[in-house]
């Protein structure tokens, strides 16, 4: 990549803040390597850019094994192991060996990646190494909807306490913008609603049903294209999606909401002629998740929707992710951009970071 193509700040000068980055990737699968090519592809720019200085200092994953090295672990060398299915404990390591809790209690880091599975039932394990990182004063960025949908106070008030950084941005939209216009471009606007096709497995399964496929295979594709959750019940039946409605809504609105709250209704009932009796009418049936606070209340919920093509959201086809925010000062405002991927939500986590280095 052209490092000089770049949009480099203005107000970035020599002085510019200088952050190191002591690292620590808790979980080293799709997502946490698509951080790792980028950091990699990007330490100039991030240190020119942005004062940025990192090394990693451990990895911990449950197939892959678990390294520490506070003299920084050779991270190009880490990858070429993991895409090629290779145990990391065959590089060089001060310490090999321990679970996801003790690298995060005993390496010397000052940053924890957290990028374990989601669990949307009771958010572990990743609720626990949040937690734990934030307790010691480390920061925190995690894609990681579990822990952020289900104890979005309680986290946030203990990164606050610890005087620590806990950010989210990959858990709604990958690295597409969303809430963090809020702290960036858009600051001082107020959202008053949001609407968005949130899951990009459901809204492949309606474009692909659109053109003709039935749901079985559309939703078969889906999974080997890799969009789906472990457990498609998640997308299909809008659990993915009501846990990002909570994230935004609780983030966004001042809600104190969990999935649980999240009225919701997947598209495992909607049938082709469903879809071509939207289509006969100029409509489209999509998969909305939509919030909004209301005289104090939340409204939260996922709804198959059959909005008019002349709504943006309409208009999203395939994987792709859209939210539309209702603003004070701007109107509505449509975001459209990927969801999901290695390297737009490994730019996620990169976001993250450049953005705590900012704040500081
Ligand atoms: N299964 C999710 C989707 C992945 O289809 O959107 C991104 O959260």
């Amino acid at each position: 990549m052209d490092a000089l193509r770049v949009y480099i700040p203005k107000y970035t000068t020599k002085e510019a803040i200088k952050v190191h980055f002591d690292l620590v990737f808790v979980g080293f699968g799709t997502v946490g390597r698509g951080l790792a090519d980028l950091l990699i592809e990007k330490r100039s720019l991030l240190e020119k850019a942005y004062g940025i200085k990192w090394r990693v200092v451990a990895i911990s994953d449950l197939k892959l094994g678990s390294i520490i090295d506070d003299n920084g672990i050779n991270l190009a060398e880490a990858l070429r192991l993991a895409d090629s299915g290779r145990n990391l404990e065959s590089l060089p390591a001060k310490r090999k060996g321990l679970s996801a809790l003790e690298v995060i209690k005993e390496s010397s880091a000052n940053t924890i990646i957290e990028v374990t599975w989601t669990n949307i039932v009771d958010g572990e394990p990743g609720y626990t190494h949040v937690k734990t990182a934030l307790s010691l004063g480390k920061n925190v960025v995690t894609t990681n909807k579990g822990p952020i949908a289900l104890y979005y106070r309680e986290l946030m008030d203990l990164a606050k306490e610890k005087g620590v950084h806990l950010r989210f941005k990959g858990t709604v939209l990958s690295g597409t913008p969303a809430f963090n216009l809020f702290d960036g471009p858009l600051s001082g606007c107020s959202v008053q609603s949001i609407r968005g096709i949130l899951n990009g497995t459901t809204n492949f399964i309606l474009t692909e049903m659109e053109k003709g496929a039935d749901y079985a295979s559309a939703l078969k594709e889906a999974q080997r294209l890799g969009y789906a959750e472990a457990d498609p019940t998640m997308d299909v039946e809008g659990m993915d999606a009501a846990a990002k409605v909570a994230i935004l809504a609780n983030a966004l609105l001042g809600a104190d909401i969990k999935p649980g709250d999240v009225k919701r209704r997947g598209i495992s009932s909607i049938t082709p002629q469903d879809i071509q009796n939207a289509a006969r009418r100029g409509e489209r049936i999509k998969l909305i998740g939509r919030a909004e606070m209301n005289g104090g209340k939340i409204l939260a919920e996922v709804l198959p929707t059959s909005l008019p093509t002349s709504d943006p959201l309409a208009n999203i086809m395939g994987v792709t992710n859209a939210i539309t925010f209702k603003t004070d000062c701007l109107g509505d405002v449509t975001v459209v951009g990927p969801g999901a991927g290695r390297r737009a939500t490994g730019y996620a986590l990169l976001t993250d970071l450049i953005s705590i280095a900012r704040s500081k």
